[in-house]
This record gives C-alpha cells, structure tokens and sequence, in this order.
C-alpha cells in the first residue's frame, strides 16, 4: 500500500513554497498526499517563528499528535522549518516533544529521501539543520495551483531590524543564479502557468551577491521576455532599497504587475531608528509620492508592528498618519512579538498587551475603512482579472487577482479558469471585489 504524507504549513509564502518542493520530493518516493492525520504515515510541520503566537501554535499542536503516535507505532512525526534553526527551539523539542522523529532546517529540503532513510534503517531521532549559506538550486515542486507559482530568487536577509528573527533562521542573503531561476520559469511557462511571484525577505538586492552582480530589475526584465508568463509579483521589498531603475521597470514593464509591498513597520522617525529600519517617515512618504506619480493607480500594500517598545501614543500617532496618507490597498498589521535573541527583545520599555490590542484595534478600523474607500472605486468599472482558484466554501463560485492584486469573485465558469478575463464589478467590501465576466 502506498504511504501517505501531510504537511501543515504556518508562515510566510516562502515556507509554503518549501511545502511545495516538500511535496515533490516525497511524491517522488512515492508517498501520496493526505489531508486527514489518522491516515498519514508522515507527518511534517513546516515552522514559523516570525511571532510568538506562531510558535505557540505548533507546540500545541505537536502536542496533541502524541496521542496518535502511541496508537500508530511507525507514525513518523517531522518538524522543519524557520523554528528549527534557533537553538532553543530544537532544545524544546529534543526534551519535551520526545514523539518528533525527525528535525531540519530550512536548508535541508533536499536531504529528506536521506533522512527518511536513515530513520527507517535506525528507528532513531535524528537532528539534522545546516550551517552552510549554500543553496539548493534544485527547486522542483508540486504546485497547489496550476495558474500562479511562486519561485525563490533570494534567501536570508542582512538588514537586522532590531525586532526581527529572520536574519537568524534564514541567515545571510544569497541569491539564486539567474540561470536556475530562468530555467525554472521558462518550465513553468511549457507547463502553462500565468503568472509568477517571485519571493525573497527583500528581493531588491537580487544579485548584488553574484559574480558577475546584477540586478532585481534586470531579472524582472529577463523573466518578462519568457513567452506565457503573462504576469510577474514580487514580495517582498525593503523601501530603503527601492530604486528608481526598480520603479521604471514597474512602470515600462507591462507584464510587471502595478502593485508594491512596502512594510513601514512604524510612522515614528524615533521608532523606525530604533527599528534599526535605515528610513525616516518623511523618506519613506517620498518614496511613496514618486512611485504614485510614476505609475497611475498603483496598489501599495503595507506591514506594520504595534506596540513595539517604548511606543508612545505620539508615536502611534505617526503610524496613523502614514495610513491616512498613504490610503494602502492593503496593510498586515501585527502586535509586536519579543524574539529572543534579537535587539530589541532586551529593550525594557515593553508595551503592555491592553495598549497594543486598542492600538491595533484602531489602526484595523482605520485601514478597512480606507480599503473600502480605495475598492468602492472599482464599482461598475472593468477590470482584467487571471482566476486562478475555485472557492473553498461556494463551489459556484471562483477568483481571481487584478493586476493591482486585488481579489475578484464571479460565478464559476470553467472556460475561463486559468485564464485573463475582463469583469464588470458590481459589488465590493474591504477585502474584495465581485463581478460578472464580460463575454467577447
Ligand atoms: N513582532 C511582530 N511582527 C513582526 N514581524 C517581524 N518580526 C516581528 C515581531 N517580532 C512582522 C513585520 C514583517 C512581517 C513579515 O512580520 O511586519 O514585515
Ligand atoms: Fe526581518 Fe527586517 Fe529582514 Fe524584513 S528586512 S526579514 S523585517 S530583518
């Protein structure tokens, strides 16, 4: 009989995106895919450790597979992932999770059919994750969407902000050669993707570590030329790094999507220094202004941490102002999280969890307010639009993104799916449109 794995992913794209290549890897040995955990013979939890409540999350969860492991004996129980790489979470696990089998890094992917091995032949646990920056260049994966793709063209990152874990499990930014990255995209193309999201923790400073050294936009510009890629997204990107090369590709560029992820983080000039974010709001307003003015209609969507220590309500203040005037498309707003390990986790001005849930509160309010300001525009206007999905929770229905990435619903219509279609929106809240296809 076929054994069959399960994978529960928490995080960012890009530990999605190793699920995927996860999944090749384990189809390849001939494992099949399961959504129910009583049938898995594999278990592995792809980890986040971005926020505390993320680690909480799979400590809770890895406890209750316990149970399961004592009824079925050759259950293998993984762990893998950003969690992995920090000492003291793999100490956690090595003396109170004693039913995880096997543990590995985000940069031992590859190495799973080895470790597989190596349990099955010694029934022992083993503690695999990797001291190296190298990376794989070896990226193939199984794709839980056949229209969209997400592909790796950077790891780690060097900025250290102050609040961040990242440097730490992702290590040190190392870019992908433009030949494996190429390669892969022109292979998504024969096999009929659209679109492609290009993923990195700051994407802008693609190739500064290659030699000979390039650049994000010349990528942007090489990967455009690849026929039946129609559209190319990218996540994310430092605003201190932005360039006006960057922002031309954008705009002269038609197959680069008008939308840009641009974490403020803080409005504060005190908070950001301390954030170590290397912009005042001042700065990052400019930019701001100058990527409006360049490219008509450009969506900007955000990510900003409350409650960071030390924030006072001026300082909060200033966050506020950024949203009123940037008026995002879309903002991820997180409470800060302390992460042992990093700068700003020895701060002793932490902020109390009441202020941070009225400030997130507030700020919440404000942003889906503005979001449904911005998506009222679209009533009654036509918008191109590449279904990629066919909803979870109403089958007659699927969706879509505009180029300006923002989520269309229709009526499903299989002669449209995985394809670029023009809709006439009729309704909208905050978070989506809704339409009809205009038949040609
Ligand atoms: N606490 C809260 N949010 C954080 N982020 C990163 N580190 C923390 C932290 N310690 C947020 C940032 C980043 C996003 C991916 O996660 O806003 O842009
Ligand atoms: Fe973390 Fe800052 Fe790097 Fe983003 S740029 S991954 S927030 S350290």
């Amino acid at each position: 009989m076929e054994k069959k794995y399960l994978i529960k992913t928490y995080g960012c794209q890009m530990n999605e995106h190793d699920s995927e290549r996860m999944s090749y890897i384990l189809e390849s040995l001939g494992y099949q895919s399961t959504d129910k955990l009583e049938e898995a013979d594999l278990i592995i939890y792809n980890t986040c450790s971005v926020r505390e409540n993320a680690d909480n999350k799979v400590y809770g969860h890895l406890g209750s597979l316990k149970k399961l492991k004592e009824k079925n004996k050759d259950l293998i129980i993984a762990i893998c992932g950003c969690m992995m790489e920090l000492k003291e979470a793999r100490d956690i696990i090595r003396d109170k999770y004693k039913h995880v089998d096997i543990v590995f890094g985000t940069k031992n992917i590859n190495s799973i059919p080895y470790l597989l091995d190596q349990y099955n032949y010694s029934k022992e646990r083993i503690i695999d994750v990797e001291e190296t920056d190298d990376i794989d260049e070896i990226q193939d994966a199984i794709r839980k969407n056949q229209t969209s793709a997400y592909i790796n063209i950077i790891y780690g990152c060097n900025n250290f902000c102050s609040y961040c874990i990242v440097p730490y499990t992702r290590g040190r930014e190392s870019s992908r050669s433009e030949e494996s990255i190429l390669k892969e995209v022109k292979k998504l193309a024969d096999d009929g993707f659209k679109e492609i999201t290009l993923l990195g923790q700051n994407v802008n400073s693609y190739g500064k570590d290659l030699h000979p050294c390039t650049t994000f936009s010349d990528l942007l510009n090489k990967i455009s030329l690849i026929e039946g890629i129609e559209r190319i997204r990218f996540i994310s990107s430092h605003p201190k790094d932005i360039s006006d090369d960057l922002i031309f590709t954008i705009k002269s560029n038609p197959k680069v999507c008008k939308c840009i992820h641009l974490p403020i983080q803080s409005g504060s000039k005190r908070i950001l220094k301390e954030m170590n974010r290397k912009y005042t709001k001042d700065e990052y307003l400019e930019k701001i202004n100058k990527i409006k003015k360049e490219i008509l209609d450009i969506a900007i969507t955000t990510d900003i941490i409350i409650g960071f220590p030390g924030e006072s309500e001026d300082d909060f203040l200033d966050t506020l102002d950024v949203i009123n005037k940037v008026k995002y498309d879309q903002a991820f707003i997180f409470k800060y999280s302390k992460r042992t390990g990093t700068k700003a986790a020895i701060m002793d001005n932490q902020i109390s969890e009441e202020v941070k849930s009225e400030r997130f509160q507030i700020l919440l309010d404000r942003v889906n307010d503005i979001c449904l300001e911005n998506n009222s525009k679209y009533l009654n206007r036509e918008v191109k639009v590449l279904f990629d999905e066919i909803s979870k929770t109403d089958k007659n229905m699927m969706s879509g993104r505009t180029d300006r990435n923002k989520i269309v619903h229709v009526k499903y219509n299989k002669d449209y799916l995985g394809k670029i279609c023009s809709v006439m929106i009729k309704e909208f809240n905050s978070f989506a449109l809704e339409g009809e296809i205009i038949e040609r």
